[in-house]
């Protein structure tokens, strides 16, 4: 069974599902979604790898060998082809073609879930989806639910990282016009406790983290790698719900009556579907999808509970990494970008860099470009790198730039020099991410060696070659 198999038994079948990760019925079997070539804009379906099954990234990974790939269609399963395409331009332009927003990188959010390797939908700013012109989704005040899986620590302040219900015109019809879930940290409208990021709702001039405009005491700061966010709605009563979608349950956030605010009861829905964006198509902001649905009707706690259950099961996970990284043990970390496999993470001084190393190199060059690993300074379950030769001192990102520094025992130092391994990005190796900056990868960029984010707005986050260059092979090391 698949989460849209629960919604039916409790009485409110979903009216979209969309996912590139995995089939939300049982018998599902067809399209999750489509890719679109750069090498000669062809286009390939992706379907599960059994009825009801995880995705075949192999499919997609063959097919976009020795090129790039756009995610141009997530297929509806549900049979009413909500499916979602790129955006079109509304009370915002996109940054594409005639104001159309951009499209996903296929291979920028790769996971596994039940150990099949995936991917997810990555939305960096000015990425959106899109349907107008939906079969079956809420209208006006109809009752709707609905729940998506997000990674929780990709996010940003930006209007507006949202999966759900919005305008048919992609603009601002005013206050009530959408019903969405929205994840992020922005604090224009709403927020909760701590320093986000929060699920909240877009109401549509306003997200709600709760009753009141603004702050709400009840909505945390939420930020599980997979996450499960949930937001319904019906005449004046609402809910915001919550979990980790790895494990345990999810909690509710806010259950009560519509906001004390006008103009959101009743609702005026239009039953457009939106993914990545506002409702009128602001595209200021980051997050990555891996799979939601929206329901006919309210969906009861139970039959939530029950789906949150199904997608724990599903077994989402970040992927083995290499195996090599054992606090104690000394490695060398080599480059998997074709320009640079000659390449490893080497030190001279505090400057970090890329550098070739050989047998023939010197043993002072060797020593620069082997580490010990330990055991996370900021995360026990991480690790850090401290420098072969030169006892105390750690790789640390400092600006974005990695340097190698005495550990001075401060927890910034703890947290700037923790990196935690995850298969690599690119199928080689493994990639790190920052302890405490979770979309930045440690990547190399003109042999210079930074925290990046793929697409974002320094020069290093460029997205090409973003994979390979966060990719790292764990070799022995040059200096034993
Ligand atoms: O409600 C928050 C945002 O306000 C909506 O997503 C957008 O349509 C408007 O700018
Ligand atoms: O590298 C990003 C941040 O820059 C580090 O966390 C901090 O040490 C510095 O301000
Ligand atoms: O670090 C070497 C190369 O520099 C990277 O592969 C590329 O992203 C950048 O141009």
């Amino acid at each position: 069974q698949g989460p849209c198999d629960l919604y039916a038994n409790g009485g409110t079948p979903c009216v979209a599902a969309h996912s590139t990760t995995r089939a939300l019925y049982g018998a599902y079997n067809g399209a999750l979604y489509q890719v679109r070539r750069a090498s000669d804009n062809s286009t390939r379906d992706i379907g599960p790898l059994a009825a009801g099954g995880v995705a075949n990234a192999a499919a997609q990974d063959s097919f976009c060998a020795g090129t790039t790939c756009l995610i141009t269609v997530i297929y509806d399963q549900t049979g009413r082809n909500n499916r979602l395409t790129q955006a079109p331009p509304g009370g915002f332009n996109g940054p594409a073609a005639g104001g159309y927003d951009n499209l996903a990188n296929a291979t920028a959010a790769p996971i596994t879930v039940g150990g099949h390797k995936a991917y997810g939908v990555y939305v960096a700013p000015g990425t959106g989806y899109r349907n107008n012109n939906t079969n079956g989704v809420a209208t006006g005040d109809q009752p709707e639910g609905m729940y998506s899986v997000f990674d929780g620590t990709h996010y940003n302040g930006g209007c507006c990282f949202d999966y759900g219900n919005a305008e048919r015109n992609s603009r601002d019809n005013g206050n009530g016009t959408m019903e969405a879930i929205y994840f992020g940290n922005i604090k224009v409208w709403g927020y909760g406790t701590g320093n986000g990021p929060w699920i909240m709702a877009d109401l549509e001039n306003g997200l709600f983290s709760g009753v009141n405009p603004g702050y709400n005491a009840n909505d945390p700061s939420i930020s599980h790698r997979f996450l499960t966010a949930i937001v319904k709605g019906e005449p004046n009563h609402w809910a915001i719900r919550g979990g980790n979608a790895q494990s345990g349950g999810v909690s509710t956030f806010y259950n009560g009556s519509r906001p004390n605010a006008s103009g959101y009861n009743p609702m005026k829905k239009e039953g457009a579907i939106i993914l990545g964006i506002g409702g009128d198509n602001s595209v200021g902001a980051r997050g990555t999808f891996y799979e939601g649905v929206m329901t006919s009707g309210y969906p009861s706690d139970a039959t939530e509970n029950a789906v949150q259950a199904n997608i724990t099961a599903a077994g989402y996970s970040v992927g083995s990494a290499s195996s090599g990284l054992t606090p104690g043990s000394t490695v060398s970390l080599r480059a998997t970008t074709a320009c640079c496999t000659d390449r490893y993470i080497h030190h001279t001084g505090t400057t970090v860099d890329t550098a070739v190393v050989g047998s023939s190199s010197s043993a002072t060059e060797k020593g620069n470009a082997s580490w010990i690993v330990r055991a996370g300074l900021g995360n026990g379950s991480c690790v850090s790198f401290e420098s072969k030769n030169t006892a105390g001192q750690y790789l640390r990102h400092q600006n974005f730039q990695l340097y190698l520094n005495a550990n001075d025992g401060s927890s910034l130092f703890a947290q700037d020099a923790t990196f935690c391994p995850e298969a690599g990005r690119n199928s080689q190796g493994t990639s790190l991410r920052s302890a405490n900056y979770a979309d930045r990868y440690v990547r190399h960029y003109a042999n210079v060696v930074y925290i990046a984010s793929n697409g974002g707005s320094n020069t290093f986050d460029n997205a090409t070659s973003y994979n390979d260059d966060v990719s790292w092979l764990v070799s022995a090391p040059w200096s034993p």
